[in-house]
């Protein structure tokens, strides 16, 4: 598939089947992220891939429906870097491409996580100095969603705002 179409396809896939993902595709969504663009090249970000059973039970209290994702990655960042927040934002938006390119469906599980960010730094062991920006869950999609977007024609202007 190539990047545009990749791009159209990715949708937020709340629903899997379950199934293990093979360590080498996770290692290739992860590669794709830690090659996002980021501020003064500062890559401020670590990738927490997390597969055993266990532990996926115990960070599903965030959404039910993780409990079938054959894993889960926690975005951890560096909150001294200055654009942290919008670097995580690159490097998840760059995993979640990366994810449906194989053919995985993913979420950006943030409204969910960060509500409990301490709860989860601690079971998976991150340091107090870090932040916990995200969990990204990734597995092999039940069924694809579709999603009502703004048409191009809403949101483009050309040269000047209202043209
Ligand atoms: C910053 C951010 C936080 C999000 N948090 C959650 C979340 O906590 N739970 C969830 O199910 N989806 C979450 N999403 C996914 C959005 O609901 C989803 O992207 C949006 O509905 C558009 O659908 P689409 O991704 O299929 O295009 C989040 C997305 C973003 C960008």
């Amino acid at each position: 598939m190539d990047a545009l179409a990749v791009i159209c396809k990715r949708r937020s896939v709340r629903d899997y089947t379950g199934e293990s993902i093979p360590r080498e595709d996770l290692e290739t969504i992860v590669d794709a992220a830690r090659l996002a663009p980021s501020g003064h090249n500062n890559q401020p970000w670590e990738f927490i891939v997390i597969t055993d059973p266990t532990m996926i039970q115990q960070l599903k209290v965030a959404a039910q429906w993780m409990e079938k994702a054959g894993a889960i990655i926690a975005v951890v960042m560096d909150p001294e870097s200055r654009w942290w927040v919008e670097d995580g934002s690159a490097a998840v938006t760059t995993m979640l491409l990366a994810a449906t390119a194989l053919g995985y469906g993913s979420c950006w599980l943030e409204g969910n996580t960060l509500s409990r960010e301490e709860k989860f730094k601690s079971l998976l062991g991150i340091p107090d100095d870090k932040r916990l920006l995200t969990l990204v869950p990734v597995g092999v999609p039940l069924r694809w969603p579709t999603k009502e977007k703004k048409s191009l024609a809403e949101v483009i202007h050309w040269e000047r705002y209202g043209q």
